[in-house]
C-alpha cells in the first residue's frame, strides 16, 4: 500500500477505542503501551487499517467525543511519545491509522468555551454560536440525541445566553462563520498529520454550519470548507485521507466527496440496516434499492461500509415503516432502544447464529466499498445493555478466559467497565485465545475470509451490477475490475433455495469458488442453476477457458494459494500433498465441466 495513493480503496479497517483494547501499564484502563504490543494480533487477523475512537484530553461525558484540549492525549491513555510510537509501529506492520477530527463542537470544558462564557466581549466568545430568544431559531433542524436533549439551545447561567448544541448540551458547537474557528481547527489538522497518522474520520460533518430557513445539515458553505480542509491536506501531505461521517441519505452523502475534491471516503449509512433487513425480510430488495438509489462516485473516492460500529445501530436512514419493522426483529430487550437506534453489538443482533454471522460478513466483505470490522466482532463478542448510554458495546476486549479476560491486571473493581461475564457471551466462553486454537472458530473464518479479500482488486475497486435472479431470496452481484469478474450469491433465506441466474453474458466461462477453488460447471445457454443450504453464500471468480478442457493456469494458483491458507489454519500437515491433490481435483472438474452443458 506504501506508494499507492489509492490505498485506502483496498483497506480493511479495524475500529477500536485504545480504553477497550489492552491495558499495557495495569491501571485498569486500556492504553497505547497495550495496543502496540496487541499490533501483531492485528497483523495476523489480515486488516490493514486502524480507526481509532477519540484520545483527547475530555471529561469523557461522550467518550472523548467531548474534547477539552485538541493537542493533548488524555493521560489515561499514554504520552505523545507512546502515541507516535504507536504509529511508527502499526506502519511497520503496513497498518495505516486513522484518527478522529471532532470538528463540529468542543468540550463545555475547554478553555475557549469557559473563556466564552465568562465575557461577552472575550475573543472565544465567537467561537460559539449565542442567541438570547432559541424558540424561533433554526427550528427547522432536528434533535440527534433525542433521548437525552428536548432542545439545541442550552441556557448558560454564567452568560446568560443561550448557546447552540446539535448532540449533548455539554457539547457546544463551534461557530464556523468565525474564519478563526475555521483557520483553529486546520491547524489542528496539521498538528497531528505531522505525528505521522494517514488520516481523519470527520465526526459530525453535516452540522458545521447554521442557516435560518434550513434544517442545518449539508449546507454549502460545510462543503466549501471542507474543500479548503482538503486543498490544505493535498498541498503538504501525500496519501492521506479523510472519511465522512455523514449519517444521510445516498445523495446527500454522495455530495461530501464532491468533484473528487472533498472526503476520499465517506459511511454508507443508509446500507447498514437494509443489509439487517434484507437478512430478517429473507429478501435482497432493500439491499438492492438502496444501491440503486446511491450514485456513482468519484473515482478516487470509496465508500466506508460497516455492520456495527460503536455507537447504536442508526435507524435515521430508514421509513418509519421500516424502523418499526427492525425494532421488532432486533430489539425485543426492552433496554436495547437508544435514540432512533438499537444499541446491540452485532453477535446478539442475530442471537449469536453462527451462519448469519458468515452471510453477513460476506455481504460486508464483497459489497463495493472498505469493510470495517469493530473490535470484538471478530470473536462474537457480545454486549451489556444496562452499562447505560452507547457504553454496552464499548466493554474490554476479550483476550483470554483468565482474571479480567486478559485484558488488564488490575484489581477486577478497577476496570473502566465492567466485562461481559454472561454465559453466552462473557468472556469465559468467548475470547481470543480460545478461537486461536479452535481451526473453526468466527476469529479463525474471519482470517480465512479476509486473506481471500485481499487477494482480488475487484472487491475494494470493481464496479456492481446486480444479477438477474428467479428467487428474490438470493442477493447477486457481479464485482468487475481489469481482468477480474467476481460473482457473489447470498442467500438471505433461513430454508435451503434453489436459484437461476442469468449469465447468458458470461457464456463458457467457469466459475471458480474462491474459498476452496473448485470449478462449477461450466455457464451455458440455460440460466445457472444453483442451490444453496440456509444462509450460505457463494464467492466465484468468472475463469476464461481459453482452450476446452483446459483450466486457466490462474485458476490453479489462486486455489493452491486458497488451499493453502486453510490447511495453515487448521494447522494440519502435508501441505504440497494436499496442493497436487486440489490441483488435479480441479484439472478433472474442468475437463468434466467442460463437457457438461449447465442448466
Ligand atoms: C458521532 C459519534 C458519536 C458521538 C457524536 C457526538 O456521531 O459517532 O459517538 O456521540 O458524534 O460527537
Amino acid at each position: 500500500m506504501e506508494h499507492d495513493p489509492l490505498w485506502y480503496k483496498d483497506a480493511i479497517i479495524y475500529e477500536l477505542h485504545v480504553k477497550a483494547f489492552f491495558d499495557g501499564t495495569g491501571d485498569g484502563i486500556g492504553d497505547f503501551q497495550g495496543l502496540i504490543e496487541k499490533l501483531d494480533y492485528l497483523q495476523d487477523l489480515g486488516i490493514n487499517c486502524i480507526w481509532l475512537l477519540p484520545f483527547y484530553q475530555s471529561p469523557l461525558k461522550d467518550d472523548g467525543y467531548d474534547i477539552s484540549d485538541y493537542r493533548t492525549i488524555l493521560p489515561d491513555y499514554g504520552t505523545m511519545k507512546d502515541f507516535k510510537r504507536f504509529v511508527r509501529e502499526a506502519h511497520k506492520r503496513d497498518i495505516r491509522v486513522l484518527i478522529e477530527l471532532v470538528i463540529n463542537h468542543t468540550s463545555d470544558q475547554h478553555l475557549w468555551f469557559q473563556e466564552a462564557r465568562q465575557s461577552k466581549k472575550s475573543k472565544k466568545r465567537k467561537f460559539y454560536v449565542w442567541t438570547d430568544e432559541p424558540a424561533n431559531k433554526n427550528k427547522a433542524a432536528r434533535i440527534i440525541f433525542m433521548d437525552s436533549e428536548s432542545s439545541n439551545w442550552a441556557w448558560d447561567p454564567v452568560s446568560k445566553q443561550y448557546y447552540w448544541h446539535r448532540f449533548f448540551s455539554h457539547q457546544p458547537d463551534l461557530n464556523y462563520d468565525n474564519p478563526i474557528v475555521r483557520r483553529t481547527m486546520l491547524n489542528v489538522l496539521t498538528y497531528w498529520l505531522n505525528t505521522g497518522v494517514d488520516g481523519f474520520r470527520l465526526d459530525a460533518v453535516p452540522y458545521l454550519f447554521e442557516r435560518e430557513g434550513t434544517n442545518c445539515e449539508n449546507l454549502p458553505e460545510t462543503h466549501e470548507y471542507l474543500k479548503d480542509l482538503r486543498r490544505s491536506l493535498d498541498k503538504k501531505y501525500n496519501h492521506k485521507v479523510l472519511l465522512a461521517e455523514a449519517n444521510q441519505w445516498p445523495k446527500d452523502v454522495c455530495s461530501y466527496f464532491g468533484e473528487g475534491d472533498e472526503c476520499h471516503m465517506a459511511f454508507h449509512f443508509p446500507l447498514m440496516p437494509r443489509i439487517f433487513m434484507g437478512l430478517r425480510k429473507e429478501d435482497s430488495t432493500p439491499i438492492i434499492e438502496i444501491m440503486g438509489q446511491t450514485p456513482e462516485i468519484p473515482e478516487n473516492c470509496q465508500w466506508a461500509i460497516f455492520l456495527r460500529n460503536h455507537d447504536e445501530l442508526t435507524l435515521e436512514m430508514v421509513t418509519e415503516d421500516e424502523r418499526d419493522f427492525m425494532y421488532s426483529e432486533y430489539a425485543q430487550h426492552p433496554k436495547a432502544k437508544l435514540n432512533l437506534g438499537i444499541r446491540h453489538r452485532l453477535a446478539p443482533l442475530i442471537n449469536k447464529g453462527r451462519r448469519q454471522l458468515e452471510l453477513l460478513h460476506s455481504i460486508l466483505f464483497t459489497m463495493p466499498g472498505s469493510p470495517i470490522i469493530y473490535y470484538g466482532d471478530e470473536l462474537g463478542m457480545g454486549d451489556n445493555v444496562y452499562l447505560g448510554d452507547r457504553n454496552g458495546v464499548r466493554t474490554p476486549m476479550q483476550w483470554t478466559g483468565d482474571r479480567n479476560a486478559g485484558f488488564s491486571k488490575a484489581d477486577t473493581a478497577q476496570l473502566y467497565a465492567p466485562l461481559v461475564v454472561d454465559p453466552v457471551y462473557g468472556y469465559q466462553a468467548i475470547n481470543v485465545e480460545a478461537q486461536k486454537r479452535t481451526p473453526t472458530s468466527l476469529l479463525n473464518w474471519m482470517k480465512k475470509f479476509i486473506s481471500i479479500r485481499k487477494k482480488y482488486k475487484a472487491f475494494g475497486r470493481g464496479s456492481l451490477k446486480f444479477v438477474k435472479t428467479s428467487n428474490p431470496k438470493i442477493l447477486c452481484y457481479l464485482r468487475e475490475y481489469e481482468d477480474e469478474t467476481l460473482l457473489i450469491a447470498n442467500n438471505l433465506s433461513r430454508y435451503v433455495q434453489p436459484a437461476e441466474l442469468d449469465l447468458r453474458q458470461f457464456k463458457n466461462r467457469l466459475p471458480m469458488e474462491l474459498v476452496g477453488g473448485v470449478c462449477f460447471p461450466k455457464i451455458g445457454d440455460l440460466p445457472y442453476f444453483l442451490t444453496f443450504s440456509p444462509h450460505a453464500f457463494y464467492w466465484f471468480q468468472l475463469m476464461k477457458v481459453e482452450e476446452p478442457g483446459e483450466i486457466a493456469a490462474e485458476a490453479v494458483e489462486k486455489a493452491a494459494q486458497a488451499v493453502h491458507v486453510s490447511t495453515k489454519i487448521s494447522g494440519t500437515t502435508g501441505r504440497r500433498k494436499k496442493k497436487r491433490a486440489t490441483q488435479r481435483e480441479i484439472k478433472t472438474k474442468a475437463n468434466l465441466s467442460s463437457r457438461h452443458k449447465s442448466g
